[in-house]
């Protein structure tokens, strides 16, 4: 029993110790060149959607709950932000290559469709980042309509990422 409790003490000691130790937050106003709305429209009802759903993780400006206080939540969804910025920052979007913007949208379209984004673990707490069939929709339309002024602005061949490997010659 001793032994047990000794353990206990000392997690309860690093849960005190971690609890100073935080990571950077994602937390910038500053408008970029490479926002998409610089270069893309986005109209209002789009912006809501975007900003209660998506941008927590896809941009570079997180609303922290009040969790994010205790540690290690905030090691947790440090990790979601990153990982989800990595994948897609609609703050800095036209710095990824054509090609990978108009793959980008093709990919938001799928995620929403299909429920994968935004992620359950977000849309448990934050209820009202689910969103209706007509807020996909809308979400969904504007995509359609940015990849199809993406295909409108520049050559065709600018459109398809590079293969990894080359196809064998038919
Ligand atoms: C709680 C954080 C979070 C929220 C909110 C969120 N995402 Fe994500 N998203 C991630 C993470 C983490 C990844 C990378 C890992 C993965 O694919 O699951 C990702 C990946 C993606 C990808 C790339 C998938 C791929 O094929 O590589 C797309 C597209 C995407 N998210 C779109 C969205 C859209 C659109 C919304 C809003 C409707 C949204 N996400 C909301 C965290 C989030």
């Amino acid at each position: 029993m001793k032994i047990f409790k000794r353990i206990l003490w000392a997690l309860f000691a690093v849960f005190i110790i971690i609890q100073v130790i935080h990571p950077k937050k994602n937390e910038s106003t500053e408008v970029l060149a490479s926002d998409i709305s610089k270069s893309y429209a986005v109209p209002t009802e789009v912006n809501t959607i975007l900003a209660k759903a998506c941008n927590d993780c896809h941009s570079n400006n997180t609303r922290y709950p009040w969790y994010n206080n205790i540690q290690p939540v905030a090691w947790w969804l440090n990790n979601h932000v990153n990982e989800g910025k990595q994948h897609l920052n609609f703050n800095d979007f036209t710095s990824m290559r054509v090609a990978r913007q108009y793959k980008r949208l093709n990919d938001c379209m799928e995620e929403v469709k299909e429920g994968g984004m935004p992620l359950s673990s977000y849309t448990w707490i934050h209820k009202d980042a689910i969103l209706t069939d007509s807020e996909k929709q809308t979400f969904n339309n504007w995509c359609t309509a940015v990849r199809d002024s993406i295909k409108a602005r520049y050559p065709a061949d600018s459109l398809v990422m590079p293969k990894r490997k080359p196809e064998s010659s038919k």
